[in-house]
């Protein structure tokens, strides 16, 4: 097991570019299974999720290459064999993402089995929503030993219906993706009201019809869906990781830093700017890397002034030539105030702000000038890295689904240990900033959502070194007591 080693109090300085989303690539990755024609996606990142994404694919009969010498390292996928329609457990296991498989085995077979995705330590996970969905397309679910059994109806497709998505915590995302990827399958027309509006549902939509879906409302609660009778193959660019992003430019913020980060997808940022700007983090479009992205006219630009997100029309010209900002892929600098301001901030559905930068803007707001308070209203027990925050100096107060964060003037640096993707990039954060040493233990939950973040944070002149377990123990770099505590 890896561990980060870094001693923080360097402002970070340079220029990095974002990577393609990961949490758009996976349900991306699961459409390849709606056609048996060749699938290339490009800027996918490498990562123990997307590996894991791509073992499973591969058990489902699809062949998988990447061309690392290619613009963007394109993986191809492409069905070869159908006889084997069951995500096994110890596959599921590892990442409960992989649930977005059966829709797409659904609409596209007309059977699927996936083993019943566990909980995590942000939460139960459930599926129900999912299901609910599939249901509404006529297919018959059961359970049994732990899978979950769906299948269509006899002659073997769905059958197009209306359903209402929404839970108890509003709308799901991969719910919505899921039932999406069976519905343009299926026979006649789908209604999912109380669908996610997350820009990576909008990134899947956008490849389904260049496939051949008939799909209207992507990014609305409100999805409109004809069946077809077959998809073809697709060359598609997955849109830049906006959690990515929020990260590097918390992480700037934090350090008082000044960045650059190119293919930053400012149009899907605008509640984290909104709340930045309130906290004193400017961030500014510094031009445009879009050229090799043609915008249609309809795009409609995003781009903050002192964070007040101001929409500017497309001058019409549409294409891609260079002088246009591409909302999804802009250069932008970060730089921020000395002195931070405290917030409210209430985590939402999109495009409220995203709980998957909840724990990193909470190491942010440990460091304000004042008293903030952060609500998870997504996964109300996401707060795993309250306690090791805490280890570092932070003053906060948990009251149920709230945080109150009373601001110090410096955090120390301690060993903790990371427990979720987002809480590890949070305690990150927090090491980057605070004085002396900092160890962060189980780093491979960080791997599973950042590509080396250490090397990225590294150039932009960060100490962060990964050192194995073995190692840091064996160097006896860990403060007394240490070994005995991530034994
Ligand atoms: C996606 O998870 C993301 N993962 C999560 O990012 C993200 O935190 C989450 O959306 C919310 O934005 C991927 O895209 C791979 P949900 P998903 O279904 O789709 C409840 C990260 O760090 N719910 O939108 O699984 C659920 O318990 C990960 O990159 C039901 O009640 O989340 C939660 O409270 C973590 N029934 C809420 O809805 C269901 O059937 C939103 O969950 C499904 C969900």
């Amino acid at each position: 097991m890896d561990a980060f080693v870094i001693y923080g109090g360097r402002r970070l300085n340079g220029r990095v570019r974002i990577n393609g989303s990961k949490n758009a690539s996976l349900p991306l990755l699961a459409a390849s299974l709606l056609t048996d024609e060749p699938v290339i996606l490009r800027d996918v990142p490498d990562l123990a999720d997307i590996r894991n994404m791509i073992r499973l694919l591969r058990s489902l009969g699809c062949e998988i290459n990447r061309d690392e010498t290619a613009p963007g390292k394109p993986l191809t996928i492409q069905v070869t064999d159908t006889s084997n329609s069951f995500a096994h457990y110890d596959i599921v296991r590892t990442m409960r993402a992989s649930i977005c498989v059966l829709g797409p085995l659904l609409g596209q077979r007309g059977f699927g089995e996936v083993s019943m995705p566990g909980g995590c330590a942000i939460g139960d996970r459930p599926v129900d929503l999912h299901l609910r969905g599939f249901e509404a397309l006529s297919a018959g679910i059961h359970l049994e030993s732990g899978n979950i059994i769906a299948k269509a109806p006899a002659p073997g497709r769905l059958i197009g219906g209306s359903m209402f998505l929404g839970g108890p915590f509003g709308s799901t995302v991969l719910g919505t993706a899921n039932v999406l990827c069976a519905a343009v399958r299926a026979k006649g027309t789908t209604v999912i009201e109380s669908a996610a509006c997350e820009p990576e549902i909008v990134d899947l939509a956008n490849m389904l019809t260049k496939m051949g879906a008939k799909i209207v409302g992507a990014g609305s609660p409100r999805l409109v869906i004809e069946g077809v009778d077959r998809l073809g193959g697709v060359d598609h660019t997955v849109m830049a990781d906006r959690i990515e992003a929020g990260t590097y430019i918390l992480a700037s913020a934090i350090t008082n830093g000044n960045i650059v980060l190119e293919n930053c997808p400012m149009d899907s940022l605008a509640a984290p700017l909104f709340r930045l700007a309130q906290i004193g983090v400017d961030v500014e479009s510094v031009g445009c890397n879009g050229n090799d992205h043609p915008l249609d006219d309809a795009t409609i630009r995003l781009s903050t002034d002192n964070g007040n997100p101001r929409l500017n029309k497309s001058n019409g010209n549409g294409n891609g030539s260079g002088n246009l900002i591409d909302p999804m892929r802009q250069t932008v600098r970060v730089t921020s105030n000395r002195r931070l301001d405290p917030i409210q901030m209430v985590t939402q559905p999109y495009p409220g702000f995203p709980t998957d930068l909840q724990a990193q803007l909470m190491a942010l707001l440990c460091l304000a000038d004042g008293n903030s308070v952060v609500t998870e209203k997504i996964f109300p027990d996401r707060f795993m890295h309250v306690p090791e925050l805490l280890r570092m100096g932070a003053k906060l107060y948990r009251n149920g689904a709230s945080v109150l964060i009373s601001g110090v003037r410096e955090l120390i640096g301690a060993p903790v240990m990371a427990s979720d993707l987002r809480a590890s990039a949070g305690l990150i954060l927090a090491a980057l900033a605070a004085r002396g040493m900092t160890t962060v233990h189980r780093i491979y939950h960080l791997d599973r959502g950042y590509e080396r973040m250490e090397l990225t944070l590294r150039q932009l002149g960060a100490d962060i070194e990964r050192v194995d377990e073995e190692e840091l123990n064996k160097r006896s770099i860990s403060v007394p007591g240490l070994a005995s505590a991530v034994a």
